[in-house]
């Protein structure tokens, strides 16, 4: 699944109503940090990942992920976690959203937005990080999480400091 939104980084369109920042961010930004360079995508991206956790098939665990992934040339690509009766069928859904980007013949992401029900939020899981690897060595991760009593928290954090030494196809024989 893709959206239309464009995902250049850029201030939003004159008249668009401003979302609550659920990376977090403002609340840095009042602490004097700093707002992250990407905010505005940030939070597109944490908007759509939002939605698609919503359609997520999480029977087993009762713990649905949303994902959303930006590319280079503007589209957003989601996906959430589907589950199987036989557990190890489970795709999450960093994986999921890296699907919907290749079948729809992307390969360049430039950030991705991960969202969960726990306090916190999650980083994406070993698997899920080795995949995002193989497209992009770094990208900012923002980490949601909705369960918190104070409201949504998020930060967030580079796949390249996810997944330092990472396997890439440097190492395949040619
Ligand atoms: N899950 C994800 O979707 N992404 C991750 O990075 C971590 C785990 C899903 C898989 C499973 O459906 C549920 O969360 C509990 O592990």
């Amino acid at each position: 699944m893709s959206a239309k939104k464009k995902a250049t980084p850029s201030a939003p369109a004159a008249g668009r109503p401003r979302r609550p920042a659920a990376t977090g961010m403002k609340t840095k930004r009042a602490s004097g940090k700093a707002a992250h360079p990407h905010a505005s995508l940030l939070d597109e991206l944490v908007q759509q990942a939002k939605a698609v956790r919503e359609n997520a098939y999480a029977p087993y665990s009762r713990y649905p992920v949303g994902a959303a992934i930006a590319t280079k040339s503007g589209r957003i690509f989601v996906g959430c976690n589907v589950e199987n009766a036989s557990l190890g069928g489970t795709i999450c859904a960093e994986r999921g959203a890296i699907m919907q980007m290749i079948a729809a013949g992307e390969k360049d992401p430039i950030a991705c937005a991960v969202v969960t029900g726990d306090e916190e939020g999650a980083s994406p899981c070993g698997i899920c990080r080795q995949v995002l690897v193989e497209f992009t060595r770094d990208m900012p991760v923002v980490l949601v999480g909705l369960g918190s009593r104070d409201g949504e928290t998020g930060r967030v954090v580079q796949l390249a400091d996810l997944l330092p030494l990472a396997f890439d196809s440097s190492k395949l024989p040619r």
